[in-house]
Formats: C-alpha cells, sequence, structure tokens
C-alpha cells in the first residue's frame, strides 16, 4: 500500500516474514532478552539457540550466573566465541544481583551503567525485555535506514543520528512502536541484507530512498536502471 508510512509496512511485514526465535516468545523475561542479546552480538542464530536454553536452565536469575565460579561460566560459554562476554554478562549479573535486587533494570540510563552493559543492549532489553518503546540500532538497523531514508548503499559508521532515524520511522500507536524495534532488525537481517538485498520481496521496496535512486552502488558513480 504506497499510501502507508514505511514503518506500518515494516510491522505488517514482520508478522507474516519473522522468523520464530525463542527469545521473541511472550513471557521471555528482561534477564533472558539479556543474555540473549549478550549472545547475538557476535554469534549466529542457529549457534546461540540452544546454548542460551542451556544457561537459563542452569542460571535462571541474575544471581545464580554471578555465583558460579568463571571457569565454568567460560566452559558453558563454549563454542559461541569472544568468550570476553561470557565475563562481561557475569559482571553484569554480579551488579544486578549486588545492586538491584537481582531484577533487570528496566532503565535504560541504569542498563547502560551495568558493566559491559551498551546503548544497543540497553535498548534492546528496555524494548523487548520490557515493552518499552525504544530505538534499538544495531549493523542491520543502521544499514536499513542507509538505504530507506538516506539513499546510501551500505550503512555509515554509527552515528548518534541514528536514534533520532530509526525512531522518526517508528508508528505512533504504543505496541506497534514496541514490534517495529524488532521488525527492522529483522528486515535488514533477512531483506535488506549487506551487498545485495532481495528487494523484490522488500515490503518498503517503493517508498526505498536508495532504490528511488536507482540504488547507486557503494561509493560508486549511479548505476543505470
Ligand atoms: N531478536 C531480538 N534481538 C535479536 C538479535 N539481536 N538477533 C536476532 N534476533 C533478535
Amino acid at each position: 500500500v504506497p499510501g502507508d508510512a514505511p514503518g506500518e509496512l515494516v510491522v505488517d511485514w514482520y508478522a507474516s516474514a519473522a522468523r520464530d526465535l525463542p527469545w521473541r516468545q511472550p513471557g521471555v523475561d528482561a534477564w533472558a532478552v539479556l543474555v540473549s542479546e549478550v549472545m547475538l552480538q557476535q554469534t549466529p542464530v542457529a549457534r546461540v539457540e540452544p546454548v542460551w536454553r542451556q544457561w537459563l536452565a542452569r542460571w535462571p536469575r541474575p544471581s545464580a550466573l554471578a555465583a558460579e565460579p568463571t571457569g565454568e561460566v567460560i566452559r558453558a560459554w563454549g563454542k559461541l566465541g569472544y568468550p570476553r562476554r561470557a565475563l562481561r554478562l557475569q559482571a553484569a549479573a554480579a551488579a544486578i544481583a549486588a545492586d538491584h535486587g537481582d531484577v533487570v533494570p528496566d532503565d535504560v540510563a541504569v542498563l547502560e551503567s551495568l558493566p559491559g552493559i551498551g546503548s544497543y543492549t540497553a535498548r534492546a532489553v528496555a524494548c523487548f525485555g520490557y515493552g518499552q518503546r525504544q530505538p534499538v540500532v544495531d549493523t542491520n538497523v543502521r544499514r536499513v535506514v542507509a538505504r530507506l531514508v538516506h539513499g546510501r548503499a551500505e550503512a555509515a559508521p554509527a552515528r548518534t543520528s541514528d536514534l533520532a532515524d530509526v525512531a522518526a520511522l517508528a508508528p505512533a500507536d504504543h505496541d506497534r512502536a514496541v514490534r517495529f524495534s524488532v521488525a527492522v532488525m529483522e528486515l535488514g537481517a533477512l531483506v535488506c541484507v549487506a551487498g545485495t538485498p532481495r528487494c523484490g520481496v522488500c515490503p518498503v521496496r517503493e517508498v526505498c530512498a536508495w532504490r528511488l535512486a536507482g540504488s547507486p552502488a557503494h561509493d560508486g558513480p549511479p548505476r543505470r536502471v
């Protein structure tokens, strides 16, 4: 529907096209979301799924992970790679247990004050774990915004204005705005991929600034279409 705003189109697309991932199920708590987001930062979904389940079965609260010998934590991280993330997660869990009553904070600024928790993870927890309307900006989302809004082929380096760009795309309705944050991330992961995007199945192809400009190559001359 060409008259619809891009954010609305992305939310509608998500309803039919999204992957059925366990950390997106209703009732998944903020601790489980935090664990998933740290794991997903540098590891593909398929490898994260089984380890995420094992972690939450073994350490269902931050205090449980905090009390575990660090060697065990590293071992359980297993083949996810970048094991320093396991140490960061344990440090965050220790702070949550000691200073926040073993409850993951719901305030972005408080979340960002935890060890190892940056802007992305803080907003992901507030949005996916607590249902807050928050822009959640990862590489995939920056690439969608670069194309859809700015007409560029690939994501520019992270900028503060990314948050405002994403917030401006979000639907007015609260629940749809919450869903938009995960939907735009999914669009970047499945359709608006780096390199050659799948524009033929994209819900915003008719309003995408990059397509309207003839899909110019990255840092190159405009391509004829
Ligand atoms: N759903 C929520 N956050 C996600 C992420 N970082 N990767 C994949 N799916 C997600």
